[in-house]
């Protein structure tokens, strides 16, 4: 058997996904009219011989059990929730509950990071890394130079893939190769965790009784169960043959902005594609509106016939679109309203928002600038003729004047 294990974070790492992450857990947020999470979720049912898939996070119970149960049922692969008390870092985690997850003494453990959006080719990580032997595979891309030092940058022995050096987001550069947050281990991994834990342990017992300082002994033993998978186990097994690399040539991103929810959101459409064109609608349906590139409409959404729409829209739950209405590159969340002739282009409009007639909601498309694209959050109102330009609006907020290059709290 083989398991799948995605951590998800906590409501405390999503600041930067404000303000979407103030209405829903980021990895609820949907991406192609699915949540972030199931992407990977779904990629898992291709592993051969899965045995279940475990979430690990530290959002409330409640906020994540609806998904968890209906996505359970879906794939027939049971789906668990597993909620840390407190962050423990991502080895840390995984350890924390290493005995449910050995349960059912499975061979190998993936190890996803539920913030990357990519094809997840598990089933040829699984052969690439039974051939090299290791404890662990890491998936890896290259990506261009200037951006690799916001990942953990890596060298491997073009040879044998062996993986021979790794420093975690670097202040000068090591590589274009980078650590992709998609993994395989062997059980082993987590005698390497304990192995961390243990040594830090020692050093602070040691620490302890050469300083006579009791003080911030509970902090520091607390600090012992906090591991992390890439500073703390990544860099001090490079080149010691039990770390190897599986490089993708495929599309890889990490989502931790709105901007690049709606460039990923993207990316999963034309990967529907191949994997799930049922999903996508097609332009030539009888009386629906005229449709160009990857367009997900959800089934409850009412579109007018004569809107426009596409490529890269995604249309959530009793959307309602209305008469000449054009929409391209965005995110309609649940219950939005836009009305006659209004435009939306390079946006997010959050849930029950209301958008007026010849209104028009746009951005530059600048996915990595902080307002390349317009985020409306959740029940925000922009009345009829208004212009919102590269903007983010908070919730519950109208607005009757044009603003552009704001951020309206
Ligand atoms: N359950 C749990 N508990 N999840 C956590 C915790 C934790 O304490 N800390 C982080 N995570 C989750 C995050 O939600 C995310 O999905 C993943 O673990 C990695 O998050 P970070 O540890 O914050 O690292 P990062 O995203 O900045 O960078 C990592 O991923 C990149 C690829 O996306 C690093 O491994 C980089 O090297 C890598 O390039």
């Amino acid at each position: 058997k083989v398991v799948a294990v995605i951590m998800v974070g906590g409501p405390t790492k999503g600041t930067r996904f404000r303000p979407l992450s103030l209405n829903i857990p980021k990895p609820l947020f949907p991406l192609a009219g699915q949540p972030m999470v199931h992407h990977p979720i779904s990629a898992c049912k291709k592993i051969p011989n899965l045995g279940q898939i475990f979430l690990i996070g530290f959002y409330e119970e409640r906020e994540l059990a609806l998904y968890v149960s209906s996505i359970s049922n879906e794939l027939k692969v049971p789906v668990r929730y597993l909620r840390e008390d407190r962050p423990h870092g991502s080895a840390g985690g995984l350890y924390n509950f290493r005995d449910l997850i050995m349960e059912d003494s499975p061979s190998h453990i993936f190890l996803l990071n539920c913030d990357v959006c990519c094809s997840f080719p598990l089933p040829e990580m699984l052969e690439a890394h039974k051939k090299y032997g290791g404890m662990g595979t890491i998936l890896v891309i290259k990506v261009s130079a200037e951006s690799a030092n916001q990942f953990g940058e890596l060298v491997a022995d073009p040879v044998t893939n062996e993986l021979l050096h790794y420093t975690e987001k670097p202040e000068t550069f090591v590589s274009d190769r980078i650590n992709c947050g998609v993994y395989i281990f062997t059980p082993d991994i987590f005698n390497a965790i304990e192995g961390v834990s243990s040594q830090r342990k020692d050093r602070a017992d040691l620490r302890r009784l050469s300083s006579f300082e009791a003080l911030h002994s509970a902090t520091r033993s607390a600090s012992t169960h906090f591991v992390r998978l890439d500073q703390d186990i990544l860099s001090p097994l490079a080149g010691k043959k039990q770390l190897y690399t599986y490089e993708t040539i495929d599309f890889w991103e990490q989502i931790k902005t709105p901007g690049m929810s709606l460039k990923c959101s993207g990316l999963y459409l034309s990967q529907f594609r191949v994997t799930s064109p049922h999903l996508l609608v097609s332009g030539d349906g009888t009386k629906s509106a005229s449709i160009s590139g990857d367009v997900y409409i959800h089934p409850s959404a009412k579109v007018h016939p004569s809107a426009k729409i596409g490529p890269n829209v995604s249309i959530s739950a009793n959307a309602r679109i209305g008469a000449g209405v054009r929409l391209i590159s965005c995110i309609i969340l649940d219950n939005v309203e836009i009305k006659e002739n209004a435009v939306v282009i390079h946006a997010i409009v959050g849930w029950k928002s209301s958008i007026g007639k010849w209104s028009r909601i746009q951005a530059s498309g600048n996915y990595n600038s902080k307002l390349g694209i317009t985020i409306l959050g959740e029940d925000v109102t922009v009345e009829d003729e208004v212009v919102v330009i590269n903007s983010i609006v908070l919730p519950h907020k109208t607005l009757n004047v044009s603003v552009q290059e704001e951020i309206i709290l």
